[in-house]
């Protein structure tokens, strides 16, 4: 896609939105920064700020030369485990997360179709890539996004409407130094152990934030990016998780686990992802008679002392091996 015609991008006051709505304009699109409260857009320049809230349908009003929109607007909510998480905090982040999103898109489809095609960009996340604990509501939106993007996808395909989705990692804005502390989880003992090392793991992850223009330069790339994928990352953790997920599928069976804090798949000693990305113990795995390959990845990996040294590196080494030693393992039979 080229460069112009007219984006709209939601949750525009601040962090990645805002990164995002500057670095349309920077690049030549017509670009409507949209915010719950305009006043919050002083100082963005070369484009238009209107209030849009996700939530409130009379509030959402979209151009009918509408070209690109991206669904960023998003909230979380305390990282609290699933049995103490009120239906009321699940109904509130879904309410902005997954039925505003929805809401917006409706209406922005038969536009994009009228002008013959468009690009629908919708921000997830990466934590949906792994099993962290504490996250169930927050990634249970992002993971319906995800499939209603899917089906979304599927269906305007032949409207020339692209439909992409940007999974981000741990990018620097409020929503990230807002989870920089131990997961509210910690107060309840039940779980204070695990929350204990969640939170281990997280400090460990500092050096690998991205800034919010890098990850919207990313993120326009993506819109711009014609004959790309569905799913993209915006930042090296990000592409990273993605790219796990992908050998993953390629290796039928894998993956690993100790000490890989930032996703915390480190809460079993040794844990594999299947292809439907859930994840089994050692034991579970041995059961189905897949104690072969749980050793081979294992001893291929040498994680406990590569690990840390390059981590992005070693997850495609990794990966590149768990796939031969998948596909050798396989073609016995
Ligand atoms: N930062 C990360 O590390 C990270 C990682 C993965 C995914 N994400 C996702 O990336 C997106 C942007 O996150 P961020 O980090 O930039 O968060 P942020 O700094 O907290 O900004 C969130 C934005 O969403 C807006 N918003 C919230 N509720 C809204 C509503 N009902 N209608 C319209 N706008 C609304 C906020 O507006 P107000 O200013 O009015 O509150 C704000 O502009 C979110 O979808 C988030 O889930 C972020």
């Amino acid at each position: 896609m080229n460069a112009e015609g007219l984006a709209v991008v939601t949750g525009a006051s601040r962090g990645i939105g805002r990164a995002v709505a500057m670095e349309l304009a920077a690049r030549g699109f017509d670009t409507v920064a949209t915010m719950r409260d305009p006043a919050d857009g002083a100082g963005l320049s070369g484009m238009r700020v209107e209030r849009l809230d996700v939530t409130d349908p009379s509030t959402i009003r979209l151009p009918d030369d509408l070209r690109v929109l991206v669904n960023n607007a998003g909230v979380e909510t305390d990282n609290l485990p699933v049995e103490f998480m009120a239906a009321e905090s699940w109904r509130k982040l879904f309410e902005t997360n997954v039925f505003g999103l929805v809401e917006v898109t409706r209406r922005a489809v038969p536009l994009m179709r009228a002008g013959g095609g468009g690009v629908v960009c919708n921000i997830t996340s990466s934590s949906t890539l792994a099993p962290v604990p504490f996250l169930g509501t927050y990634r249970a939106s992002k993971a319906a996004v995800t499939a209603i993007g899917e089906s979304l996808a599927a269906e305007v395909a032949q409207f020339g409407i692209r439909v992409i989705e940007v999974m981000p990692g741990p990018i620097e804005t409020d929503m990230l130094a807002t989870s920089d502390q131990p997961a509210a989880a910690i107060e309840h003992a039940e779980y204070r152990a695990l929350a204990e090392k969640m939170w281990e793991g997280r400090q460990g992850i500092r050096d690998s934030y991205t800034s919010a223009p890098e990850a919207a330069r990313r993120i326009v790339d993506a819109i711009c990016d014609d004959d790309g994928p569905l799913r993209y990352g915006c930042d090296p953790l990000s592409e990273g998780d993605r790219q796990r997920q992908v050998g993953a599928r390629d290796a039928a069976v894998v993956l690993v686990i100790t000490g890989l804090a930032h996703t915390a798949l480190h809460v079993a000693d040794v844990a594999i992802i299947g292809v439907d990305g859930v994840v089994a113990t050692r034991e579970a795995l041995e059961e189905r008679g897949v104690g072969f390959l749980v050793e081979g990845v294992a001893d291929l990996a040498g994680l406990r002392t590569t690990w840390f040294a390059d981590p992005w590196e070693n997850v495609f080494i990794l990966l590149e091996k768990v796939s031969r030693a998948a596909r050798a393992y396989y073609r016995q039979y």
